[in-house]
């Protein structure tokens, strides 16, 4: 497929997921089956938008923030309009969640700014990422360990990662709505602890995702870029610090035998299920190139544990869990092919970009714009007219 040939499916599927609320437009993940806005998938929309139109990128961003918590939380989802899909009471009125998602959006915004210079717009978000990455380093991390907890799985973005089994007390093969009960539950309990993230939720779920926080040193590398440019200079700093804190923090108590494993609970246990967690520290750049090539030789290109027919598969095939069509157990997502993607691409994998840039096209030409594929036939499974293809325009 050609980029213009991409590009064209690209627009169509986005504009048939925009909507609009007031002066704002924003985009769902997919009509049918996700008629809302979220947080990390605005973030993946306003990337593609960076080619398209960067600002209706940028309005994409400042509809989510409207939404922010005085906290600095930035909501999961915001529902706009009620209806009756996803009907949970999150606590907090109709409108939106009170749980978050991984923090894309300073990359999001930084991505846009590259295309059209627009400093004005990032002036006018700042208070909200400096508030929001903030409430994450202060409420997410009450004893300073500079690694960042999530209350509910679902703030991985990977509703029903296998990371997460053990922690739900499910074993690892089990069915969807027992996962979804699990996590109910947690919303429950976050409901009764008042939305104290810190010292009350952290007796039921408390996770320190690699993923997520890869995405935070990654994402706080950018925002004290943004901060320098708006001249800035005292957050730059403090935000540069906690970037590389994290990165020491994710070292001393992720890292064992060459992989970065989460951890649950004040003790920071490892959570050893082999999911393509392991390559999200990619993405932020923190490995060395001789560990960055050995995760790559040894994980990426196994046969047995990522190499699918159709990479990259979101659990090792090893793993008892996987599944190859089971949604974040086993199938492939083109926004976590992305994020692979460019973390190679920060260590000039060239090859390997080549591969899954290929097998994300194949996916898209022949079996559409799905929410997931199976990993090793390619058939289209989840949503439909699902957004996260627009990623491709950025492997291109
Ligand atoms: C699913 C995904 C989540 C995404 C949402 C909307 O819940 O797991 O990551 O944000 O759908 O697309």
């Amino acid at each position: 497929m050609t980029r213009d040939e991409l590009q064209k499916k690209v627009c169509a599927v986005l504009e048939a997921n925009t909507k609009t609320v007031g002066d704002f437009v924003y985009t769902v993940p997919s009509i049918e089956t996700y008629p809302y806005q979220f947080l990390w998938d605005s973030c993946f929309h306003a990337i593609a938008f960076s080619y398209l139109n960067p600002s209706r990128g940028e309005n994409e961003l400042l509809a989510i923030l409207r939404e922010q918590f005085e906290n600095g939380l930035i909501p999961h989802m915001v529902y706009w309009e009620r209806g009756e899909l996803i009907d949970i009471d999150w606590g907090m009125g109709d409108k939106r969640s009170t749980i978050t998602q991984p923090p894309m959006i300073a990359y999001a915004a930084w991505r846009l700014y590259e295309k059209n210079n627009n400093t004005a717009f990032l002036e006018k978000i700042y208070p909200n990422l400096f508030h929001f990455y903030k409430y994450l380093i202060t409420e997410r991390d009450p004893h300073e360990k500079r690694l960042i907890g999530l209350i509910n799985p679902d703030e991985s973005g990977e509703d029903n990662s296998p990371r997460f089994d053990g922690l739900l007390g499910l074993p690892p093969v089990h069915t969807f709505k027992e996962n979804l009960e699990k996590r109910i539950a947690l919303v429950e309990e976050n409901k009764k602890c008042n939305f104290d993230a810190p010292f009350c939720m952290k007796n039921f779920f408390w996770v320190k995702d690699v993923p997520f926080n890869s995405i935070m040193v990654k994402n706080l590398e950018v925002l004290s870029t943004i901060a320098t440019k708006l001249g800035r200079g005292y957050d730059a700093e403090y935000f540069s610090r906690v970037r590389d804190e994290m990165i020491e923090s994710m070292r001393n108590l992720m890292f064992e035998d060459g992989l970065f494993w989460s951890t649950y609970g004040e003790n920071y246990n490892k959570i050893k299920v082999k999911t393509w967690a392991i390559f999200a520290p990619l993405f932020a750049g923190f490995l060395s190139k001789e560990e960055a090539a050995t995760l790559v030789r040894k994980h990426l290109m196994n046969e047995t544990e990522f190499l699918s027919k159709f990479p990259v598969p979101t659990v090792s095939m090893d793993e008892p869990s996987y599944s190859e069509k089971d949604m974040w157990r086993g199938p492939t997502w083109i926004a976590i092919n992305w994020i692979i993607y460019q973390g190679l691409k920060n260590y000039g994998f060239s090859e390997e970009m080549d591969l899954i840039q290929k097998s994300t096209l194949e996916l898209l030409r022949e079996s559409g714009f799905r929410e997931y594929y199976n990993s090793k036939t390619g058939e289209g499974l989840g949503a439909k007219n699902f957004t996260w293809g627009c990623l491709a325009l950025d492997m291109m």
